[in-house]
């Protein structure tokens, strides 16, 4: 039976193939869906996760999750600034408007989410929002779960702040030059 779901699983497309077929960056200007997500992600995407991704553009990412993600049980998420993005994103997704340099928004907006597996930071990128949204988001997520940020781009401090911020309680934290991992213990 496990073989045969195996084989089944097999013919899927990986999460790189996705990204390319999608066209997000996260694939042609970094490499993070050939070399750092798929050893975090592989497993969980036949199980209903729930996940949130901060930074939308024009959904390049989220028909990516959409695709990877086969559970019909996930619960997927996306916070943006620009309400405009939530045109066209897959139906699968609930979007919600936050401008995460407003520490009141965020909170407001995570207090609206259940308990989440997967968070992705694709927003702005700077150590600011990062840090509100790791603050608001980091009890929404459950045990074993992933806390990624991405584009580190914040200089030298951001490897240290990400280690900082992982410390408020019991975390794995992995870095793999411009992305950090933090998983949940
Ligand atoms: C790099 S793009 C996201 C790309 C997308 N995740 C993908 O891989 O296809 C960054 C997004 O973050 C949003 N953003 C920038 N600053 C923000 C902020 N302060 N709060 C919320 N979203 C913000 C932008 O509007 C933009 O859509």
């Amino acid at each position: 039976m496990i073989q045969e779901h195996r084989a089944k699983w097999k013919r899927l497309p990986t999460l790189d193939e996705l990204a390319i077929k999608h066209q997000t960056d996260k694939s042609h200007l970094h490499t993070y869906t050939s070399t750092v997500y798929p050893q975090f992600l592989d497993q969980a995407r036949y199980f209903p996760v729930s996940l949130l991704e901060i930074g939308v553009l024009h959904g390049a990412s989220l028909r990516m999750w959409d695709e990877y993600f086969i559970h019909p049980g996930a619960k997927l998420f996306a916070w943006d600034i620009n309400p405009e993005c939530e045109q066209g994103i897959p139906s699968r997704f609930t979007f919600q408007e936050v401008e995460c340099l407003n520490e009141g928004q965020v909170k407001a907006a995570a207090r609206k989410l259940p308990n989440l597996d997967v968070v992705v930071d694709d927003g702005a990128h700077s150590v600011l929002t990062a840090k509100a949204n790791f603050e608001a988001l980091w009890d929404k997520l459950n045990s074993g779960g992933l806390y990624i940020i991405e584009d580190v781009k914040f200089g030298r401090h951001s490897k240290i702040a990400a280690v900082i911020f992982a410390k408020k309680t019991r975390s794995e934290v992995h870095i793999y030059g411009e992305v950090i991992v933090v998983r949940k213990i």
